[in-house]
């Protein structure tokens, strides 16, 4: 499973989501839809492309578009050599086709406006240091992303009991990230300070990705982790099987809604039920202050087939509509804690320290 990178991955890991090579100067992104059967990475050159691969999952996960979009953006800046005027022209094109990708995660925008912010500083630069300077932003993007996460893997697994089994949703791991990851990084983070914890991963329907790569992704670390369909976690709450819930998200709006993986307000409603923690980590580029409640996250509708079909098998007959929200709200009253790598907030409470205001 190698990359062929050219130098020692920003993520930290073996294998990651997104890559830069510098010495091809292009994208490596490992092609999420074949795991867990196949571990390929492609090499993207093409700032349109890797649009189109953030478009058909090849990467997804909130913080790895983000990551994803800065190196598209630096691509441009490596093919334009126009003058400062084309340079930011070509920069908003992209920036707005690459941002039409994926409605829902926050990152994406925050990302290319952060890209776009630096193409203003460097456009009346030589073509060569404004490509340098973009790319150096895409690789600080990066670095802190993964940074973030181990900060928050380390406040959330503070939290974590003594071998606690702890429930997650979707895949917040190395894999939806820069790397590390962010409910994820929770848990490695209480792994690795030998707390015995056990995952269970919902197998996350219509796209699996729990099944397909949380699963995979804990037990290329040694984590233990059982897979469960999502109608199994009310009998495994009503056990008392479950101690802990972490999971990502794609936006948190200002009252601390949470936006996530379809699937995930179903999960808060039954620990609050059971008096279970339901915590969620999240890097502060989730942080969607502009959007007051849950009300104004947009919700992205995916393909019927998502819904309609597993791989090549069809599951619904021909001409029956399936619906496809790809991401639910989960109100802030049913989240204990929010931990993302600036400190804690605990909606439940209404509990938001000075330093996270704004
Ligand atoms: O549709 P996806 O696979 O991009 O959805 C991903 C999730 O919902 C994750 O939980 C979320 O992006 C948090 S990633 C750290």
């Amino acid at each position: 499973m190698t990359a062929g990178l050219s130098r020692t991955p920003l993520s930290g890991a073996d294998w990651f989501a997104v890559e830069f090579d510098p010495a091809r100067r292009e994208v490596v992104m490992l092609d999420q839809r074949l795991l867990p059967m196949e571990v390929e990475y492609r090499r993207y050159r093409k700032p349109d492309e890797v649009a189109q691969a953030i478009r058909e999952m090849v990467i997804r996960g909130a913080p790895a578009i983000g990551v994803a979009a800065a190196y598209a953006l630096a691509m441009v800046a490596r093919d334009e050599l126009g003058d400062a005027k084309m340079f930011l022209v070509a920069n908003g094109t992209a920036g707005r086709i690459l941002n039409g990708t994926r409605p829902t995660a926050v990152n994406l925008a925050w990302s290319i406006a952060r890209m776009s912010r630096r193409a203003g500083e460097v456009c009346e630069l030589a073509p060569e240091a404004r490509y340098q300077g973009m790319l150096d932003e895409a690789e600080a993007m990066h670095r802190e992303d993964v940074e973030a996460c181990r900060a928050m893997g380390a406040l959330g697994a503070a939290e974590v009991p003594d071998g606690a089994v702890i429930l997650t949703h979707c895949n917040a791991g190395a894999l939806a990230t820069g790397g590390y990851g962010t409910a994820l990084g929770v848990i490695r983070s209480a792994h690795a300070q030998g707390k015995g914890i056990r995952v269970l991963a919902d197998e996350t329907r219509p796209y699996l990705q729990g099944a397909r790569l949380t699963a995979w992704e804990l037990h290329q670390d040694g984590i233990p982790v059982e897979v469960i369909t999502d109608s199994m976690a009310g009998h495994f709450f009503q056990k008392g099987e479950i101690q802990f819930v972490v999971v990502g998200s794609d936006r948190i709006a200002a009252n601390s809604d949470v936006a996530n993986k379809i699937g995930t307000y179903p999960l808060a409603v039954l620990a609050n039920q059971h008096e279970v923690p339901f915590t969620v980590a999240a890097p502060w580029s989730t942080v969607d202050v502009r959007a007051r409640s849950g009300a104004d996250i947009p919700i992205e509708e995916r393909s019927r087939d998502e819904v309609a079909s597993i791989g090549d098998t069809m599951l619904v007959a021909d001409g029956i509509p399936c619906r496809h929200p790809a991401f639910d709200i989960t109100p802030a009253r049913l989240v204990d804690a929010i931990y993302t790598e600036r400190g804690i907030i605990r909606p439940k409470i209404g509990e938001r320290p000075d330093v996270l205001r704004g």
